[in-house]
């Protein structure tokens, strides 16, 4: 092989590795319908959003409402009379029901870090 085709070669194996790692590691949450939303890579959070009586779910970034390191719910806030409370958390499909949020994993770091280096 030529020079010219290798480097060629290796950009491709290159490109679609990081398909196959983009594809696995971008986040799933479930949206207000309680259906399956297919998050952007920079959405690192499940958010699950309480407003009164209306229950919001859906993918966050960090500039949205999960500002906070770690995973968790915030705490509660009065707007306009309305109580809204929140919580982010970062594995597929977290954002469901009450659970205890599971501790932030050691991979899960690895690979955010991996996402934006
Ligand atoms: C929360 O609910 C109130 C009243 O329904 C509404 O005015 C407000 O815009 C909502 N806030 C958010 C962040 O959804």
């Amino acid at each position: 092989m030529t020079l010219r085709l290798q480097k060629f070669m290796g950009l491709l194996v290159f490109l679609l590795v990081l398909c196959l790692f983009d594809d696995a590691f971008a986040l799933k949450c479930y949206d207000s319908e309680m259906q399956t939303a297919n998050c952007e890579p920079i959405q690192l959070w499940c958010i699950k959003f309480i407003n009164g009586s209306t229950i919001t779910r859906g993918c966050a970034n960090v500039n949205d409402y999960c500002y906070d390191e770690d995973e968790g719910c915030y705490p509660t806030r009065e707007e306009n009379g309305v109580t809204q409370k929140w919580c982010c958390c970062q594995k597929d499909m977290c954002n469901s029901v009450n659970s205890p949020m599971a501790l932030f994993s050691v991979f899960f770091i690895v690979v955010s870090l991996w996402v934006y280096f």
